[in-house]
């Protein structure tokens, strides 16, 4: 869920729904705002988007204020009806609280305030937060006491923010797990889920920690713990501008995102390699010496992310013959993973505060391994809590389906392949440096690849009426099969999946039928020739079951050209960095697939970006 919250000497409620705008990517299924004006609270909320609600305010306009909430919500309890929206108020109408995440224990204090009088109107977890909120400010006058008593009362993880009508210059948020950031600007305040509500306004920001209460004034705001205790802040300042959270000319901020993608890359690997071509990962405070005792690789991450995972295996494995794991983040600590201080984990995050993955990196420090966070998301939760962290530096990515994010948690988890070969010294020395250098040029290569769309596009169109589309890779190629397939169900609603070239005659090949769409990732014909050649035999299998073939294979591979119902190529690459160049056309074809389904692209249905739940 997205949340903001606003305290200054402009119209709170214009702040609050153009900070909800830009977090809109957070959850979409209802949205609402609160203001106190007048001595009292108004409050509006609708079911759907964000524009159903800007049609209320235009019907129905609440009073102007300078103190405000907004919320957009991502439904956990209760279905996305308007009862459900948040915020929720008490019965007297005086305190407004919105939330995300989930309270355990809510139906015990649901219970308790029944028993107590209170009329609830929703089935939300949240709505007894502003129940509890009315009670225990009747007994201090003071919304921040009210809020830490309040807190010490909850289970689960949870960010609350609230507004009083008696405290009507003040804005109260309490974080345990779910982010929360404060702008602080000039005379105003501001408190949200993530920077970009508020990076128009200010870029000075404060990270709350777990378990803090902030109270924001015009003139200044103070933190302290659940216990009432001063907290200690770290402000920082956003380096994001306005500008990067716009779609700048495009129609779909993923279409914008995907053609970012050169400069992401190159971002990545940004004062990262230095004059020799060696690799200067200063920001990895795991020292060399340490980094060199390892004899395991972990990696844990959720959707895109966790395929990037699945190509670093190949690369980690391959250039520093440790063993390497990669696990879905939300199964890893259910099945009591073997984990000590050799063991090196890797959390992929590109938001920073996927539960799933902070709870699996959580428990990974507990059992004493080192955490290395890999993630796009300055000053988010994952790093905060890793051993360190490697930035992506891909910039803002609104668009729901990941795609930029993905190319440069690749390029950073070469990095890290390549350093750990690096430190520890392997028998590839010579392959290390020219991957190095095929790394730095590989931007160059990705631009090549979306000057050359236009036939994916044209073909995408031609699928639509299609149901299933089916993914075939080999060695990295089998990941990169896995992500097209979840962008296409993600994005175009379709049946889709992704499996091992060589693994669909033991199954999947019963699929194959008359005219099926399949999409083939076809490894270089240098090098692993083996590997080549088992993937052409995998296409002329499937070509003779009537399979319609779409093949991605290399510039100049002329093996697959008798048995490509359509061909697109892919600049010459290492085969361990294919991943960058071939993954993108599978992009660009879900995004046009989805569009000319009539699909919503940036906010596909039932999907949030950042999903701080488990
Ligand atoms: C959500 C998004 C996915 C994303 C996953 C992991 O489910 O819809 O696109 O890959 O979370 O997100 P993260 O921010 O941890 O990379």
């Amino acid at each position: 869920c997205g949340i903001v919250g606003y305290v200054g000497s402009q119209s709170a409620l214009e702040v609050v729904m153009a900070g909800l705008k830009r977090l809109e990517y957070r959850g979409y299924d209802s949205a609402g705002v609160a203001v106190l004006a007048d001595g009292g609270l108004a409050a509006a909320k609708r079911a759907g988007k964000l524009v159903n609600l800007e049609k209320e305010l235009v019907d129905r306009p609440l009073p102007t204020g300078s103190t405000g909430i907004g919320h957009t919500r991502w439904a956990t309890h209760g279905g996305p009806t308007d009862a459900n929206a948040h915020p929720h108020l008490d019965n007297a109408g005086r305190v407004a609280v919105v939330h995300n995440g989930i309270i355990e224990n809510f139906a015990l204090l649901r219970a308790e305030l029944a028993e107590r009088g209170h009329e609830l109107s929703s089935d939300t977890d949240t709505e007894v937060v502003a129940h509890l909120l009315a009670e225990e400010f009747s007994g201090c006058a003071d919304l921040a006491e009210a809020m830490r008593l309040v807190c010490r009362r909850l289970e689960g993880a949870f960010t609350l923010v609230a507004v009083h009508a008696d405290e009507p210059d003040v804005v109260v948020g309490a974080r345990r797990n779910s982010p929360l950031v404060v702008g602080v600007g000039e005379g105003e305040a501001f408190l949200a889920s993530d920077v970009a509500a508020f990076i128009a306004h200010t870029r000075s920001a404060i990270e709350l920690g777990q378990d803090q209460v902030v109270e924001l004034r015009r003139d200044g705001v103070t933190v302290t713990g659940f216990d009432g205790q001063p907290a200690e802040v770290r402000p920082y300042n956003v380096d994001w501008d306005a500008e990067a959270a716009e779609k700048g000319g495009y129609d779909y901020f993923m279409l914008k995102e995907i053609a970012e993608q050169p400069k992401a890359v190159a971002d990545t690997l940004l004062g990262r390699i230095d004059a020799a071509g060696n690799l200067t990962l200063d920001e990895v405070r795991i020292s060399a010496a340490e980094l060199r005792e390892m004899d395991k690789v972990v990696i844990v991450a959720c959707g895109t992310a966790f395929h990037s995972g699945l190509i670093a295996k190949y690369a980690i494995e391959h250039w520093t013959r440790i063993p390497c794991e990669v696990e879905l983040a939300s199964e890893f600590r259910y099945r009591d993973p073997i984990l000590d201080a050799q063991t090196l984990v890797i959390a992929i995050s590109q938001s920073g505060e996927t539960m799933d993955t902070l709870m699996a990196l959580r428990h990974a420090r507990e059992q004493g391994a080192k955490v290395l966070a890999i993630c796009n998301t300055n000053g988010s939760t994952i790093p905060r809590e890793s051993d360190a962290v490697l930035y992506t530096h891909a910039g803002p990515e609104v668009a729901v389906a990941s795609t930029k994010a993905f190319l440069t948690q690749l390029v950073a988890c070469y990095l890290v392949a390549l350093y750990l070969g690096q430190v520890r010294g392997t028998k590839w020395g010579d392959e290390i440096r020219a991957v190095i250098r095929d790394l730095s040029r590989i931007g160059g290569a990705v631009e090549r690849v979306l000057e050359t769309m236009e036939p994916v596009r044209a073909l995408a169109r031609s699928l639509a009426g299609k149901d299933t589309v089916l993914f075939l890779g080999r060695h990295v190629g089998y990941p990169v099969a896995l992500e097209g397939a979840l962008k296409l169900k993600e994005l175009a609603y379709m049946h889709a999946e992704g499996f091992a070239a060589g693994e669909l005659k033991h199954g999947p090949i019963a699929l194959i039928e008359e005219d099926l769409p399949v999409v083939v990732v076809v490894p270089s014909p240098r090098g692993r020739s083996l590997l080549h050649d088992k993937i052409v035999s995998n296409i002329q299998e499937i070509r003779a079951r009537g399979a319609r073939t779409i093949v991605i294979a290399e510039e100049g591979d002329e093996a697959v050209e008798a048995y490509a119902d359509h061909l697109i190529r892919i600049p010459v690459t290492p085969t361990l960095l294919q991943p960058l160049v071939a993954t993108v056309p599978l992009q660009v074809f879900a995004c046009e697939l989805a569009t000319a389904r009539g699909n919503e692209v940036d906010q596909p249905r039932n999907l949030a970006k950042s999903v701080t739940v488990e």
